[in-house]
């Protein structure tokens, strides 16, 4: 072992802004709030006159959520909003119900205190963005930001003032369906999201009426559920929680996150819901966040389910215990609150505690003179501008896969194109997970985009081949194939249905859905072309279909202007420049599978490994090579975390640093000369990634600490540059503890997690 001295840094709450603000193209800005301000008045002194006022009960109504709606405003549900009993609704859809509800809450409850009435608006409101995942595959947390401005005036003009997003878990399991709603697996590019997206939903100021109060969701390590099964345990000690599960939360509370949700999942034996060392110490205490916590839907009470509560007066006594200021959907507040205080087994002070935090918001919201709250309207078509941004959204987020023979794009002069695929003409289901308010009706499909872009001298032969992604009907092969003989080329959109991923919906088996598979590999006996198009939700098992098939372009699920997007990359008006924000296995039995992995005592590269045919019969156990690598499929993935091809090509050249050697609080300047060899002007991510060679805890093979997305003429060369902190190398210990060590490290920039340009540097004392 290595006798290097150590180096420590005391945690500091600005650590996750520093390797932000020092590290390529994600910037941060620790959220100032005291803009959050309606001309001259005291956020504080409103909150502390107000609950100086409250009665016990008053008090923890601010504490209830709910969800009542069935179309009509019940007696029941009048009189608890009149006796002060409810501090929030979510979910409610009919503007006129929520207008209602809050003019009884202000107009006829003792203290006239509104309600924040919340939605789930992940990834657009009418205008439906590509979801998370996808709009991590385009490495630019900028569009985020303004894809969630454009949701939150939508939403805001509806009457909600507060969105259950961005969800941010880092997940390394592509079977668990939520992975579609995040950024991915790693927690650099996943920490840029989700401090982008806070910003677009709450803009700079809370108070204006067209920002809603973002949700940081689900803290935390939900997204490590066993075996990718939704709602399953988490086991996660306490190094990797903070290296890799918990800096996206710390981005989004640096952020200025008005709202966090915690998770359904146990964490190393407690439940997120009732986690006293997540929730109380290291979310409110260490790192200061003011804002409140909001249970996820019935989480408080499935504690009990979980065997950690015994019955419901359990259940609110750990709650308010853990930390969490507002139950969503269950009554353990409602019902045994009080009863817990005046029996003297809580505090009050808890309970003023969690109030004030959401009366906070509520004021920095400004609900309490905000006229939003008098208007609530569905908002109509969506507007140029949405469109556009949700356009340019799709389309940097879509990544090629595989282009052999520069089969893409294709001319516009085709004299014929066989369009096939159950997802060719489907506006709904490239709509993707929680579309709640977008319309099937606003999507263009590739189809449409298609017929729009050629001209009438190409004949367009079209046929699902399957009615939908599930089918396993086989009744339209022969046409489909038919059809394929006699066009130039075919485009084949495949893909999972909405349905397919996103909450409770895990899969075993990643593979197309249906006979899809059985489609394509028929299609591509034929002499013609095939050109894939895929919109899932996430990473798919592709490897043996892709292997028939020339050209594949991974589009998750785009949203609203899918088709658009899909045809100007296809027809070249743009290169795709998307990036995958996953690794992407080749079978499931390789999962979890990602590309920031540690190199273990054993590692597989450079070794001579037999391969399972190979296996002479008794073999001696040892003589094949022992590595960590599976006998039958090796151990590298199909494709890496931060790939994705162009039509043009990028070089990249003269890796330089300021100075080999960098001190503590001190930056080393990178920089890259990259240019584009190929001919057509194109975007290209710049990535850079570390490894730290040794330390006193493991470090991953490699690391990301940097990106930027450039564009670059056809012979440009552009030199990119990247300021690197050496307080940003570093990693939390076991015992919780941030430290940078001093010792070697190795760099790489390039296109890909698999970049080999590399070069050295030490961080001294
Ligand atoms: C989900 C949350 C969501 C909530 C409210 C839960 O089932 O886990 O992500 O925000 O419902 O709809």
């Amino acid at each position: 072992m290595s006798s290097r001295k150590y180096s420590y840094i005391v945690f500091m709450s600005s650590f996750v802004f520093l390797v932000m603000l020092f590290a390529g193209s994600c910037k941060s800005v620790l959220r100032d709030s005291s803009k959050d301000k309606i001309a001259g008045k005291n956020i504080d002194k409103q909150v502390e006159e107000l609950l100086a006022k409250m009665t016990l009960s008053e008090k923890i109504g601010q504490m209830v959520q709910i969800n009542d709606f069935d179309g009509v405003i019940s007696d029941e549900l009048k009189q608890r909003l009149r006796d002060g009993k409810i501090g929030s609704m979510l979910n409610e859809i009919v503007p006129e119900a929520n207008l209602e509800i809050q003019r009884i809450a202000v107009e006829e409850s003792r203290l006239g205190i509104p309600l924040i009435m919340a939605r789930d608006v992940i990834h657009g409101y009418r205008t439906i963005f590509p979801i998370p995942l996808a709009q991590a595959a385009t490495w630019d947390p900028n569009l985020a930001q303004a894809c969630a401005r454009i949701a939150a005036k939508e939403a805001s003009s509806a009457g909600f003032q507060w969105t259950f997003a961005p969800m941010m878990d880092i997940a390394r399991d592509p079977r668990w369906g939520r992975i579609a709603e995040g950024f991915g697996e790693d927690p650099y590019l996943g920490s840029c999201f989700a401090a982008a997206m806070v910003r677009g939903f709450q803009g700079d100021d809370l108070s204006s009426p067209d920002t809603i109060a973002a949700c940081a969701k689900h803290y935390v390590g939900y997204g490590a559920a066993e075996g990718g099964r939704d709602y399953d345990t988490a086991n996660i000690p306490e190094s990797l929680l903070r290296n890799v599960y918990l800096p996206p939360f710390k981005a989004a509370v640096d952020a200025g996150v008005a709202a966090v949700m915690s998770a359904f999942n146990e964490i190393n034996g407690i439940p997120a819901t009732g986690n006293v060392h997540t929730l109380r110490d290291i979310l409110k205490n260490e790192w200061g966040f003011d804002g409140f916590v909001v249970s996820d839907w019935k989480s408080t009470a499935e504690m009990m389910e979980h065997g950690f509560c015994e019955d419901m007066r359990d259940v609110a006594e750990k709650s308010i215990i853990a930390g969490i200021d507002m139950e969503m959907q269950s009554s353990a507040y409602g019902d045994y609150l009080e009863e817990l205080v005046k029996e003297g087994a809580i505090s009050e002070k808890l309970i003023d505690d969690a109030v004030r935090r959401i009366l906070r918001i509520k004021s920095r919201l400004g609900l309490f003179e905000k006229p939003s709250i008098y208007s609530a309207k569905l908002p109509g078509k969506p507007n140029e501008e949405a469109l556009a941004l949700a356009k340019t959204t799709a389309m940097k987020s879509m990544v090629l896969l595989k282009n052999n023979d520069k089969l893409l794009p294709l001319s516009k002069d085709l004299k014929s194109i066989a369009i096939i695929g159950p997802l060719a003409d489907d506006p709904y289901e490239v709509l993707g997970t929680w579309n709640r308010d977008g319309k099937p009706e606003d999507t263009i499909t590739p189809l449409a985009a298609i017929l729009d872009m050629i001209g009438g001298d190409t004949e367009i032969n079209f046929i699902t081949g399957l009615p939908y992604s599930r089918s396993k009907d086989t009744s339209e092969f022969a046409k489909a194939i038919e059809l394929a003989k006699k066009s130039q080329i075919v485009l084949f959109f495949a893909g999972e249905e909405s349905i397919l991923s996103g909450e409770a919906h895990s899969r075993a088996y990643l593979n197309l859905p249906g006979a899809q598979d059985e489609l394509i590999a028929e299609l591509a006996k034929t002499d013609t072309p095939v050109v894939l198009v895929i919109f899932a939700g996430r990473p798919l098992t592709i490897g043996d279909i892709a292997e028939k098939i020339d050209a594949i372009l991974y589009a998750w699920h785009p949203g609203t202007m899918t088709g658009s997007a899909v045809a100007d990359l296809i027809f070249g008006i743009e290169s795709p420049s998307g990036k995958l924000p996953i690794t992407f296995p080749k079978t499931e039995g390789q999962i979890p599978i990602y590309y920031n992995h540690k190199n273990t005592g054993r590692p597989p590269e450079g070794k001579q490994l037999t391969m399972i045919d190979d296996i002479p019969l008794r073999a001696y156990q040892s003589s094949l090579g022992d590595a960590a690598r599976y006998l039958d499929i090796g151990y590298k993935p199909l494709y890496p975390f931060g790939y994705g091809l162009s039509y043009t090509q990028f070089e990249y050249a003269n890796l330089k640093l300021s100075s080999d050697k960098v001190k503590l609080g001190d930056n080393i300047k990178v920089s890259v000369d990259v240019t584009n060899t190929g001919d057509m002007e194109a975007e290209e991510v710049v990535q850079l990634y570390v490894r730290d060679l040794v330390a006193s805890l493991t470090r991953p093979v490699k690391e990301l600490k940097g990106f930027k997305r450039i564009r670059l003429k056809k012979n440009e060369t552009k030199t990119v540059d990247f300021a690197l902190s050496a307080d940003s190398l570093g990693f939390h210990t076991n015992e919780g503890k941030y430290v940078v060590e001093a010792g070697k490290f190795h760099l790489w920039t390039g296109g890909s997690s698999e970049a080999e340009l590399m070069t050295e540097f030490e961080i001294i004392e």
